[in-house]
């Protein structure tokens, strides 16, 4: 591994605002980072945590959780939030996959999954993260009634998740093919992620879907 990246691996650990799944207090430590009963919405596959950061920044009364596997990517995400001075932000190593055995108190407002890898092959479908087994992890530490954004540029992944909506009954909140031929767009729509501006660039339509259970 080059040497910068092991720096980056080792340091992450180390930052006052970074918090690993493996640690048994975990959510206790989140917790009293964050300090207050505010309400909490989390990024997943957050990468460099640019939702999680630009939406912080704009909502000071609001908690911002970024989750991402690895840790090399939220070391961008904690200096990024540093440098803002930002303290309603905080970054877990997570797999998405063990979430459910993270949050047992903290219940999240809001999910943000940005730019996920899609897994087009069929034979990867349960590693979608919109498949129903990820489904039943996030209604566990979602409020009734919390909303799930999704932001992609894949058609596969785009058309599987309103499936998805479809089939298990779920509440289609929004669905668009091409964000950004609207010009009617949130604050939080229009933030644009590290991997969305590289889609972008390319002429890729960015996609996005919102629902909720009930
Ligand atoms: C394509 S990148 C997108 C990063 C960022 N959201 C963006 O749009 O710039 C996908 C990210 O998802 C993370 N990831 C993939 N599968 C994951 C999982 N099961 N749990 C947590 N993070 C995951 C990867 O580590 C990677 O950082």
């Amino acid at each position: 591994m080059p040497r910068k990246k092991q720096k980056k691996l080792d340091e992450a650990r180390t930052f006052k605002n970074i918090f690993d799944y493996k640690d048994e207090n975990v959510e206790s430590r989140i917790i009293e980072y964050l300090g207050n009963d505010n309400s909490v919405t989390i990024e997943l596959c957050c990468g460099q945590a640019d939702y999680s950061i630009s939406l912080a920044a704009e909502y000071s009364g609001r908690n911002f959780i970024g989750i991402d596997r690895k840790p090399a990517r939220l070391w961008n995400a904690s200096i990024n939030a540093a440098s803002l001075q930002l303290k309603n932000v905080s970054f877990l190593i997570a797999y998405a996959e063990k979430l459910d055995s993270v949050f047992k108190k903290i219940k999240a407002e809001e999910i943000w999954i940005t730019f996920p890898d899609p897994y087009p092959r069929r034979s990867s479908m349960k590693k979608r993260l919109v498949h129903p087994r990820f489904l039943d992890i996030y209604k566990k530490f979602l409020v009734d009634k919390g909303k799930i954004n999704l932001k992609t540029d894949d058609d596969t992944l785009f058309n599987y998740t309103l499936k998805v909506i479809e089939n298990e009954k779920l509440n289609l909140i929004k669905a668009t093919d091409n964000l950004y031929k609207s010009n009617h767009l949130s604050f939080e729509e229009n933030i644009k992620t590290k991997y969305e501006k590289q889609h972008i660039a390319v002429g890729k339509p960015i996609k996005l879907v919102s629902f909720s259970f009930s």
